[in-house]
């Protein structure tokens, strides 16, 4: 079986390069833990470098962001050609943190095909703003899938990674395992009507949204293939707690 996926994702921290440094180095001495699981840092740009040469032996590098066009000249974006220049193997697409500070849906579209044709890994994030007792936020998911993935082709749903990251949840308190488990057969069936059954179930889904060492565990037994993980990403002894929970699953 496919190892477990996690994803450091560092937002924009740690503010500077030497704290950077000693994080990778803490992260460094777990290394052997680190490598029985599929392990992505996504760090804030600058620091690229910094994790593709000093994270190497344990850790994939991950991009937060990719600028949605090839070719022209875009003061400020990070091209796909660039981030595979670092050795980039995955990149976080259509994060509502992203959206929150405008980012289409046509944007994020196109941030996964241009990832695709390059050869790096869209994580593709989705999830509602909020929960009704109507259940319209299954409604909302459907269509947010829809457009997200409306430029992939069959053949290519099989390099898609998905994580399901409830705005609600994110930087708050986690989903309820019940809910989550009820959300992953969702999004399931919704891939199952738009590539097929046997595609839909390749595609690994992650769950992102206040994951720490105290839900990881419960979190795991609703059909989640790993996590995205935010601010307890920033923190050694936690994320090594949740990748001994993702390994012992
Ligand atoms: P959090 O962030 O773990 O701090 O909630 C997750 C994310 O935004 O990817």
């Amino acid at each position: 079986m496919a190892k477990p996926i996690l994803v450091a994702n560092w937002k924009n921290h740690p503010g500077s390069l030497p704290e950077a440094r000693t994080l990778i180095q803490k992260f460094s001495r777990q290394r052997a833990l680190y490598k029985k699981i599929t392990f992505f840092i996504a760090p804030p740009a600058p620091y690229l470098e910094l994790v593709a040469t000093k994270a190497k032996s344990f850790a994939k590098l991950a991009s937060q962001n990719i600028f949605e066009q090839e070719k022209g000249t875009h003061t400020g974006e990070i091209t796909p050609e660039i981030l595979k220049s670092f050795g980039t193997r995955m990149t976080i697409v259509g994060h509502s943190e992203r959206r929150a500070l405008g980012e289409s849906s046509i944007q994020t579209a196109n941030k996964v095909r241009v990832a695709l044709k390059a050869g790096i890994t869209p994580l593709v994030c989705v999830g509602e703003d909020v929960r009704d007792s109507e259940g319209e936020h299954f409604e909302f998911l459907r269509e947010q899938i829809k457009s997200f993935l409306s430029l992939v082709n069959k053949k290519e749903i099989n390099k898609v990674v998905i994580a399901y990251e409830p705005v609600w949840a994110i930087g708050r308190e986690a989903i309820e395992p019940v809910e989550l488990s009820q959300t992953i057969i969702f999004i399931k069936k919704v891939l199952s009507d738009l590539f097929g059954r046997a595609l839909a179930e390749n595609v690994s889904i992650l769950y992102g949204g206040s994951v720490d060492e105290s839900n990881a565990q419960e979190l795991l037994h609703t059909g989640v293939k790993g996590f995205l993980v935010g601010r307890a990403s920033l923190n050694a002894k936690n994320l090594e707690s949740i990748t001994k929970s993702l390994i012992t699953k």
